[in-house]
């Protein structure tokens, strides 16, 4: 999963009447739930028009993440915050949804006194009821899972005002019990959106000028329906245009076919960067995991990308000081990334989450100073490799999809190469949306210049 800031939104496009009451919505986590607040939009649409001020709100709709402690502690701060608000403006409802929602269920009633409902992740089309419910005095919840909820029908409301870049959910929930890992529990069982709703969808986001889609999964490339595999799935949405570009997110390694990277090196607008969460270097650890691949067989995988598509970035996912970690473990770990040199990693310690099977069957026992060290010396390898293969792009012309200004100055622009590299250029004549082809001549580990 890719992780991205908290965002705060507002759609005007549907603000119909001034009578219409105000939602704000803030989302954490992975793009997973910056989708899943997509579709509460679209589902509270004819109620409710979207603020960006949290002041102005009737309803305050907090999506949230359990991945780790810290993300659980943050939003329990931020409900504190908005604990004041609540006293000035006596109606004002406020819902928990997402993955913490699902996890701790109605007890979170009893820390958090602020909340009128809860909702888990597959809970959201019963929102109007939930919402309905609480405002004449009781507190409700609905955390149930279903095997079969994709939200397949609904439009989601776009909040990316940029219209470039869209998330498309294919496929929800994990079947992989990795043993730290509380998505299992916090989404259900894994199950897929049909073609047709699908491909619909992006045809729509095509007629609203969008240029990129990300189709996106807990784990995208286990996608299945009757005879479709995800690399069928993925052909047909590349089809549709080629100046539509296609990513994905995210890949398990068990999955990543060679069937699936043919298909990505068969089309040019796939986009030629993988992210393929490798978590730890060591056999053991692996095991211990429950990650179902070995070291060997995930760098066989590696090679063959790069067989296949040399041109190909490929970014992870690390987790520092798992139960039972040794030196020589960590020294793996760094020898792979080493090994595969990725051009980016998300990486992390080791945070136990009660009810997984590693907090019931391993200790907890890498102390929390060892951790932090180990990811530290992650943190710097990832660093430099970041640089040598952004050094790498010195002198290379790349096409970028134009998809914002820079934060640094009103006349540069921003935008991706098929890579996911961001790269900052001149504004020129140059428009959001657009193509363009662009030359390298200077880079910092995060970023090119062009
Ligand atoms: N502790 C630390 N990192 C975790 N991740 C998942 N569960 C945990 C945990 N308990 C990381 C994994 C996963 C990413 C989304 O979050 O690296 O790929
Ligand atoms: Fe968690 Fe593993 Fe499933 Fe990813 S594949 S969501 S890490 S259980």
């Amino acid at each position: 999963m890719i992780y991205r800031k908290a965002l705060l939104y507002e759609a005007p496009f549907f603000c119909t009447f001034a009578a219409m009451k105000k939602l704000y919505i803030e989302t954490y986590g992975c793009q997973m739930n910056f989708a899943d607040s997509e579709v509460v939009a679209a589902i509270l649409k004819d109620q409710y028009t979207l603020t960006d001020d949290v002041h102005d709100a009737d309803l305050i709709l907090i999506n949230t993440c359990s991945i780790r402690d810290k993300a659980e502690q943050r939003i329990h701060k931020r409900l504190r915050e908005l604990e004041a608000l609540k006293k000035k403006h006596r109606a004002l409802q406020v819902g928990l949804l997402g993955c913490m929602a699902e996890r701790m269920k109605e007890e979170l009633f009893e820390t958090e006194p602020i909340l009128n409902f809860i909702a888990g992740p597959d809970a959201y089309r019963k929102l109007p009821e939930l919402i309905a419910q609480s405002a004449a005095g009781e507190t409700q919840f609905n955390v149930l899972l279903s095997e079969e909820e994709t939200y397949d029908n609904i439009m989601p409301v776009r909040y990316d005002l940029n219209g470039v870049s869209a998330f498309v959910s294919i496929m929800r929930g994990c079947n992989n019990f990795c043993t730290y890992c509380v998505v299992p529990y916090t989404r259900g069982r894994e199950r897929s959106r049909s073609p047709q709703t699908i491909l619909h969808e992006v045809e729509q986001l095509l007629n609203d000028g969008y240029k990129e889609v990300t189709l996106l999964g807990q784990n995208v490339n286990s996608y299945q329906w009757e005879d479709k595999t995800f690399a069928k799935l993925m052909a047909a949405v590349a089809e549709m245009s080629p100046d539509l570009r296609v990513r994905f997110a995210t890949s398990h390694p068990k999955d990543i076919s060679d069937e699936l990277l043919e298909t990505i090196a068969r089309y040019d607008n796939i986009c030629k960067y993988i992210h393929l969460p490798v978590q730890s270097g060591s056999n053991e650890v692996l095991k211990r995991m429950n990650r179902v691949y070995t070291r060997e067989y995930y760098l066989e995988r590696v090679r063959k990308i790069k067989d296949l598509m040399p041109d190909c970035a490929i970014s992870t996912d690390i987790i520092a000081g798992f139960c039972g970690e040794t030196e020589e473990d960590h020294q793996q770990t760094l020898s792979i990334m080493r090994e595969v040199g990725y051009e980016y990693a998300y990486m992390f310690k080791y945070s136990e989450r009660s009810g997984t099977m590693s907090a019931k069957r391993f200790k907890d026992d890498i102390p929390d100073e060892v951790k932090t060290r180990r990811l530290e010396e992650i943190i710097a390898l990832q660093g430099e490799l970041s640089l040598i293969s952004n050094k790498r792009d010195i002198g290379k012309t790349f096409r970028v999809l134009i998809e914002g200004v820079s934060k640094r100055s009103v006349d540069q622009l921003y935008g991706r190469n098929s890579q996911n590299k961001v790269i900052i250029f001149p504004k020129g004549d140059h428009k959001i949306g657009e193509y363009i082809e662009v030359t390298v001549n200077d880079c910092t580990a995060a970023t090119l210049f062009a």
